[in-house]
């Protein structure tokens, strides 16, 4: 744990000195037991200890942020703060705001974004750990944006910014307890609601998970995921609200959203060889938006309750795994096991939704002594427990005379 006392003795020369070292010595590992040894000879121990633990956060956070080793963390800062390429994204909705507020600022992961992002508004950062505030207030140095910003030491629901001020807020959602239940912050969901006070732009971060039942009527759901990887979501005001429910997928620089689109119930119909299959990104099943998936990429579903989808077309989406159907049979195991035998199946990767049962033994149970890797999909097709066994559509390669041809 870093204190307020060592935060600030880090920014002296002695401090500058050691960290620049400590950069020089060791730029991609921690730092061993054998170099702390050493310094600790040359410069107080408890600058040492403080600077190898900021070193070794910076080493970290270089997987949330491309300025990481210029930043300070503290280890619970670091862990909440929101990564540079979800941040981004978000601090776009505060574009036409002049003035916003980030209330929970901590290190300032989303508050560097929004200053980054909305060019011209002013920023007022709060939060009630003045380590965390200290934080935020050096990183916006760091990065050359703290003079459009005011920094307060406060407990959030001590502010009353005025009507017009955009909000953003991410609450805590653990404590020195550790991690708080799935739907607990603090200050709680409904609090941060409550400042919208029907008209307000505000921005709520929360938990994937988070009961929808507890989303206000016409907030915005936004799920967000980084690859397939489901990071995070957000409540938008209805000031800001885009629609319903969101899907993001963020894939490097670019951003991919999904959003209710209108049209006819979606087919249902059995998985046939040749089709194929699209196992939704986690973001579009949590925003409930498989079934929109299906209308944009003219897929079907294969049960009401199932989240995939088939379709006769070969086609890839940011908003889903694309696999070729080889084979679509009722659920048992045995005649499975002799088809996949006779198909040459090497490796097995099992995929489940709506059927119980250990992935993990049953693909080790199928993976046969072949070299054909597939993925099963284990789950209903119209409610009736199903196999639909998978491999990867090959790569479409462009040859040189602009030709497209698959391998
Ligand atoms: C999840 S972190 C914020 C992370 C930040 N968005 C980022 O990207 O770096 C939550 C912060 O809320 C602060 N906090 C929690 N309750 C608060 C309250 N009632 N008033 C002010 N700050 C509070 C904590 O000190 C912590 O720094």
């Amino acid at each position: 744990m870093i204190t307020l006392e060592q935060l600030s003795q880090l920014q002296t020369p002695e401090g500058s000195r050691l960290l620049a070292e400590l950069r020089e010595i060791t730029p991609y590992a921690p730092v061993s037991i054998a170099i702390a040894t050493r310094l600790r000879k040359t410069y107080p121990a408890d600058l040492t200890i403080a600077a190898i633990t900021i070193h070794d956060l910076r080493l970290k956070a270089r997987a949330k942020f491309s300025r990481a080793d210029e930043m300070w963390f503290t280890r619970d800062g670091l862990e909440q703060a929101t990564s540079e390429a979800v941040a981004n994204w978000r601090a776009q909705r505060y574009r036409e705001f002049p003035e916003i507020v980030d209330l929970c600022c901590g290190i300032g992961g989303d508050l560097l974004a929004l200053a980054f992002g909305t060019p011209g508004a002013t920023l007022t950062a709060v939060d009630r750990d003045p380590l965390h505030l200290a934080m935020a207030r050096l990183n916006a140095a760091a990065l050359g944006v703290a003079d459009r910003m005011e920094f307060i030491e406060r407990d959030i629901r001590e502010l009353e910014p005025g009507e017009q001020v955009a909000a953003f807020i991410d609450p805590a959602r653990r404590s020195e307890r550790g991690r708080m239940t799935l739907g607990e912050s603090e200050p709680p969901l409904e609090w941060c609601v409550a400042l919208a006070n029907g008209h307000r732009a505000v921005g709520v971060k929360c938990a994937p998970g988070l009961d929808r039942a507890r989303i206000p009527e016409e907030w915005e759901f936004e799920a967000i995921a980084i690859g397939t990887d489901l990071k995070e979501a957000m409540l938008w005001s209805p000031r800001v609200a885009q629609a319903i429910n969101s899907a993001t997928v963020i894939e490097g620089e670019t951003v991919h959203q999904l959003r209710p689109v209108a049209g006819d119930p979606v087919a249902v119909r059995t998985p046939k060889t040749g089709d194929t299959l699209l196992d939704p990104n986690p973001a579009v099943t949590r925003a409930g938006l498989v079934e929109d998936l299906a209308r944009t990429t003219g897929a079907s579903k294969i049960d009401d309750r199932i989240g995939f989808l088939v379709s006769e077309n070969w086609g890839s989406t940011a908003f889903a795994r694309s696999l070729r159907v080889v084979e679509s049979l009722p659920w048992n195991q045995r005649a499975l096991n002799t088809r996949l035998r006779e198909l040459g199946a090497g490796p097995v990767d099992i995929r489940r939704r709506g059927l119980a049962g250990d992935v993990d033994a049953i693909a080790k149970r199928l993976r046969g002594k072949g070299d054909r890797p597939f993925t099963i999909a284990m789950t209903r097709v119209m409610d009736q427990p199903w196999a639909i066994v998978c491999e990867a559509w090959p790569k479409i390669e462009q040859d040189t005379s602009g030709r497209r041809h698959i391998d």
